[in-house]
């Protein structure tokens, strides 16, 4: 009888101790149960803004020698290829049609090769734009995030 009593208080414990365990449940960072198959991350849209036109404005850098961010799309302009560079339509100057715009700093371009106008061609190494300069998507950090960035000395 006493062995009974035993037998049947450790099944009522272990009981519930399988039971606490499943009712606190894991939970990804996208909010699903761990068990269940992931969801795919809604997909957002990059900018989609013609550049130049509009206010835009220039992202932040957030580290020294980082490769500014692209504030406007860049659909119409890639992939990038041998003979057709888009970007360079533009950021080879500083200035489209009467409008001002940033153009690539003296590391972008070669120090002894010219172009056929006699300017400084542009240097190979930089030449695949898209490798460096990434646009950008409005989405929310899963994760608080309190990086400060530092861009001056
Ligand atoms: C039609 C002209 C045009 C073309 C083509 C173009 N851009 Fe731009 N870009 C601009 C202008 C103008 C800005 C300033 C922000 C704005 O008004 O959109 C800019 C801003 C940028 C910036 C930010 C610079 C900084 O100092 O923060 C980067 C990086 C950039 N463009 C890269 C690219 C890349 C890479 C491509 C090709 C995939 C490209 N751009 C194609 C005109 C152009
Ligand atoms: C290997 C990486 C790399 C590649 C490839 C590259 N860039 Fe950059 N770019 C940078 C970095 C780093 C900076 C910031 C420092 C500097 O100017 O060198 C920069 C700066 C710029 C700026 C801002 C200049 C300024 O003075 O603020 C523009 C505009 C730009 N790049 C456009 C382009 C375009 C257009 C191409 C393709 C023809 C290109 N870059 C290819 C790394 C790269």
């Amino acid at each position: 009888m006493k062995k009974t009593l035993i037998g049947v208080t450790l099944a009522a414990l272990l009981a519930g101790f399988i039971g606490c365990n499943s009712t606190s449940q894991l939970v990804s960072m996208r909010g699903d149960g761990v068990e269940l198959p992931d969801h795919a991350p809604v997909s957002k849209s990059y900018s989609e803004k013609t550049p130049g036109v509009g206010d835009q404005r220039l992202i932040t850098r957030t580290f020294l020698t980082q490769p500014p961010l692209v504030p406007h799309a860049i659909e119409k302009y890639v992939p990038i290829t041998y003979d057709d560079n888009g970007c360079l339509e533009c950021h080879i100057t500083d200035e489209l049609r009467g409008k001002k715009l940033p153009k690539m700093g003296a590391s972008h371009f070669s120090k002894t090769v010219l172009d056929e106008d006699g300017n400084p061609a542009v240097e190979m190494s930089r030449y695949q734009c898209d490798t460096c300069h990434v646009p950008q998507v409005d989405a929310k950090p899963l994760v608080d995030n309190v990086f400060n960035g530092v861009t001056k000395r």
